[in-house]
């Protein structure tokens, strides 16, 4: 059975906190904890304090990185969301760098996302005859996105593919993104969202408002698991 819980905080600071700690609750078993990471800006005040705070706190031995999507650039490119995890966290801990597995945004888009979607395949154990990861941090965007599944793009959602090719609707950029079914099969789904701008949508989202049904963000909805909002004030100021 699934669950929703909204938590909002005064700023982005508290509620990075607040995941941490309960990332560190959640971590505390000494069995393989698999994560895919979002990308984005919002999740670097995270980085920042679980690589400054929680370096001894949690046991990053046992814990599996995976990223829920990619920009198919280089992993030394700017817009690489495994160079900007890496350099605000990755680098500062004691990972076993077989436990992170990257998506090599430098390959060919069709390629690479066959081969990741083994990697998860094979990395994952499955629940309901599909991988299942036990976190999937998610942010989202100002037009409802999550992951590398746009609005103009939905049907993603509904990919019999672990992981898809998708563009971004304005750039062009090619990106890697899992897919609906597998965000959905996750133990726990996290979304970090926050600002101002994210205001309209996560009232759309999270209340099914206006067009919510065409916001990929609107569709997650982790059919045996829990689904987690960290919202600051700014970005749930409508709810
Ligand atoms: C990415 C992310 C994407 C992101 C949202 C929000 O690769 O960009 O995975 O889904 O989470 O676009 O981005 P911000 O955190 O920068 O607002």
């Amino acid at each position: 059975m699934m669950s929703i819980q909204q938590h909002i905080f005064p700023d982005k600071q508290a509620l990075a906190r607040q995941f941490a700690e309960d990332l560190l609750q959640w971590t505390a078993s000494e069995r393989k904890y698999t994560i895919a990471l979002s990308g984005g800006s919002t999740p670097k005040v995270l980085f920042e304090l679980l690589a400054r705070e929680y370096l001894y706190r949690i046991d990053w031995q046992h814990i599996h990185f995976y990223w829920g999507d990619e920009r198919c650039v280089p992993p030394n490119d700017i817009d690489s969301n495994f160079k900007m995890t890496y350099d605000l966290l990755l680098k500062h801990l004691p990972v076993d760098k077989l436990n992170v597995y990257r998506i090599r945004g430098e390959k060919e888009p069709v390629e690479e996302a066959k081969r990741y979607s083994k990697q998860v395949n094979y990395g994952l154990h499955h629940t309901n005859g599909l991988p299942q990861f036990d976190l999937v941090i998610l942010g989202m965007g100002d037009d409802g996105h999550t992951a590398s599944i746009f609005p103009n793009q939905i049907n993603l959602l509904k990919s019999e593919k672990i992981c898809a090719v998708a563009r971004h609707p304005e750039t062009g950029q090619f990106r890697i993104t899992l897919t609906g079914g597998i965000i959905n099969n996750a133990k726990k789904v996290a979304f970090l969202v926050t600002g101002e701008g994210k205001a309209q949508k996560v009232d759309e989202v999270i209340n099914h408002k206006r067009n919510w049904m065409f916001l990929p963000a609107a569709h997650i909805i982790p059919q045996y698991g829990n689904l987690i909002w960290y919202l600051d004030e700014a970005a749930a100021i409508h709810l």
